[in-house]
């Protein structure tokens, strides 16, 4: 899909690699309609820094917690108001809810639920949330056709953000680990979903980026990728992410698909003999 002239939602958008990707549509010509949790005002004023730079940037803010749906068709509906119609979803929001390690899983119960909430059923409202919104678009086309209405023409594209934890759960990120694993079925379900719709729906998979989700123990993970990372054995940039974004949308072939961008690094939970126990250094469990 092109990106130019076209209206993208990018929830997280106040995050560290939502706001590349907001960046990045911008830059390109696209409405960018940013939300997050922030009231309207530190969001407004937040975006404002971040795009200071960016010239005639359509660039608008709202409030929105994933894990509501109402919510999220409001913000829905009033982005289709604001830019006259809606394109794609950027659904960077997320977040590794972490505790200290203990033996006990029972410990989890509770982080587990609260990041399933975010992290997977919020990817399901927002992808319905859009892709119900772009549906909508061509009602008597579809009302001529009956319940099985199919297209030709690319109407929609939405990226989900898992992660190289939802590939490889280990035992540190033995709540978020599956989380971002729920947000692969999800890109797969929902790309047979409404492939008919003319609507393309693929994840990223990011490595390491120092973003403000690593918390104070950005430190930890650089040393494990140090030891474990394949090349480049450094934390991505932002606009490593971005640019896979750009792509996915773009490139109208690729669907249901899910794109690491790791440099090789992957998650070990193997102890060797005269190594370290890893989990006696982690920072904690996500
Ligand atoms: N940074 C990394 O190393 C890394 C690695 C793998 C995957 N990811 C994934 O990339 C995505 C973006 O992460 P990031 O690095 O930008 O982290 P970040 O913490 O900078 O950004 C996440 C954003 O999501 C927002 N958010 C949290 N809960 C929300 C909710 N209920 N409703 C709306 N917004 C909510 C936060 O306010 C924040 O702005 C996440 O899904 C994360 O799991 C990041």
């Amino acid at each position: 899909m092109q990106i130019k002239g076209h209206t993208f939602l990018v929830t997280g958008g106040l995050g560290g690699l939502g706001s590349d990707c907001s960046r990045m549509l911008c830059e390109l010509g696209a409405n960018v309609a940013v939300a997050d949790v922030a009231p309207g005002d530190q969001g407004r004023a937040k975006l404002q820094e971040q795009f200071k730079d960016t010239k005639d940037a359509n660039v608008d803010y709202y409030t929105l917690d994933v894990t509501d749906e109402a919510q999220a068709q409001a913000v829905v509906e009033a982005i289709i108001k604001r830019f006259g119609s809606i394109h794609g979803l950027v659904h960077c929001a997320g977040v590794a809810l972490r505790r200290q390690w203990t033996t006990k899983l029972s410990d989890g119960v509770a982080a587990f639920r609260k990041t399933l909430d975010i992290n997977v059923t919020g990817t399901y409202i927002m992808g319905a949330a859009v892709a119900d919104a772009i549906n909508a678009r061509a009602p008597e086309e579809r009302a001529n056709a009956g319940s099985l209405w199919s297209t030709k023409e690319e109407r929609g594209v939405i990226i989900n953000f898992s992660s190289v934890a939802g590939h490889e759960p280990t035992a540190r990120v033995v709540g978020y680990g599956p989380s971002k694993t729920a947000v692969l079925g999800l890109t797969r379900s929902f790309a047979d979903f409404l492939a008919p719709s003319g609507i393309r729906v693929n994840s990223v998979s990011p490595g390491l980026i120092a973003t403000p989700i690593l918390g104070t123990h950005a430190g930890w993970y650089q040393k494990d990728l140090e030891a474990n990372g394949g090349f480049p054995k450094a934390p991505a940039q932002p606009k490593h992410i971005s640019m896979a974004v750009q792509q996915l949308i773009e490139n109208e072939f690729i669907n249901g698909e899910d794109v690491k961008i790791t440099g090789g690094w992957r998650l070990v939970s193997t102890v060797f003999p005269g190594q370290e126990d890893p989990r006696a250094s982690a920072p904690g469990i996500e």
